[in-house]
């Protein structure tokens, strides 16, 4: 097996998160799954997005900066966590949230605040034609104070993000190997594609030969396609990575957006209930359960095949199920 040629990496999370075998009555009788509990990489900075931030931030620190600049949802689980690292490495924190001053404070955006980052509010306009071009505006302004910022894109999912997720690849193989697990697919949810980039880039890396499946929870498949391809392109080439890119490999699921990005109906509310009631595992409504929802379905369809045997990745999201936007599902 090559090794793989691994960008600087500040250890953020905790790692390596367990694999569970779950069994509950959401699943078809024929096959198993399994849960990889990235929900568990941290507190404040759990879920998939402290991985990518490892490296992320390393490249920040290696080149001097003082200031964090993100963006996402104003929910988004990602600048959360950014905000919760870097605290913890005494940077400054700016988040340019899409969506109003005036939105209830609670969950990540919640604890953004606790968590002392500069909050930025967007409108949604704004924030789909302008936001790089705004985070760099504020980062020119902060390079005039004397400051050194680092922009992180959306879901921190470009090039070097993606080692978050080569290296999480390379954390399953070891495991499964290790516990003779028969696993035959990994299925995760799709939200900005870094998870699944890195997730498809680490498996061939590793010459692991196993279908990656991905379940998008917003925009379509055909345009994850498209993105997920350009961002392995782009990785590929920056590091050199010794892959072969096969497109047709590149397995997106449609059809579980339901009314689009966070909108979820009471199927998912009533998938998220037992679950956690079955196993005590609790998903959330805009990424893993979409996800986990959907694999479900697809499962019972026959896509992975007769028996599947599949691993689940939980990328986390605790903090924004618990949103007014969601509690009248639980009341
Ligand atoms: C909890 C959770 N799961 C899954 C995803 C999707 O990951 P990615 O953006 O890497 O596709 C995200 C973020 O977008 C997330 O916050």
């Amino acid at each position: 097996m090559n090794s793989i040629p691994y960008p600087s990496r500040l250890p953020l999370a905790q790692l390596p998160t367990p694999i569970e075998k779950i069994s509950c009555s959401l699943l078809p009788r024929s096959g198993a799954l399994w849960v990889k509990r990235d929900d568990l990489t941290g507190t404040l900075t759990s879920g998939n997005k402290i991985r990518k931030l490892e490296f992320l931030l390393s490249e920040a620190r290696g080149e001097g900066c003082d200031s964090v600049l993100t963006c996402g949802g104003i929910q988004s689980n990602h600048a959360r966590t950014c905000a919760a690292a870097a605290a913890s490495l005494g940077m400054n924190c700016h988040l340019f949230l899409r969506g109003g001053a005036d939105a209830p404070l609670e969950g990540n955006l919640f604890l953004d605040r606790v968590l002392g980052a500069d909050l930025h509010f967007l409108s949604a306009e704004d924030y789909s034609r302008r936001r790089d071009q705004l985070m760099q505006e504020f980062a020119d302004r902060l390079i005039r104070e004397e400051h050194r910022p680092y922009i992180i894109p959306e879901g921190g999912s470009n090039s070097l993000g993606s080692f978050g997720y080569i290296l999480a690849a390379e954390e399953i193989y070891h495991q499964v190997r290790q516990a003779a697990l028969p696993v035959k697919g990994l299925v995760c949810a799709v939200g900005s594609g870094g998870t699944y980039t890195g997730l498809w880039l680490g498996t061939r890396l590793l010459h692991w030969d196993i279908p990656v499946w991905g379940i998008n929870i917003c925009d379509s498949a055909a345009y994850f396609q498209e993105r997920i391809l350009g961002e392995m392109e782009r990785a590929v080439r920056r590091f050199r990575l010794p892959v072969t890119i096969r497109p047709e490999e590149i397995r997106i699921v449609d059809g579980y957006v339901f009314s689009g990005y966070s909108q979820a109906p009471a199927e998912i509310h009533l998938c998220i209930r037992r679950l956690a009631a079955e196993t005590g595992l609790i998903l959330e409504p805009v990424y893993t359960a979409k996800a986990f929802y959907g694999m479900v379905q697809e499962w019972e369809k026959g896509l992975f095949g007769p028996d599947p045997e599949l691993l689940f990745l939980h990328t986390g999201g605790l903090f924004g199920l618990m949103t007014s936007h969601y509690s009248p599902f639980y009341a």
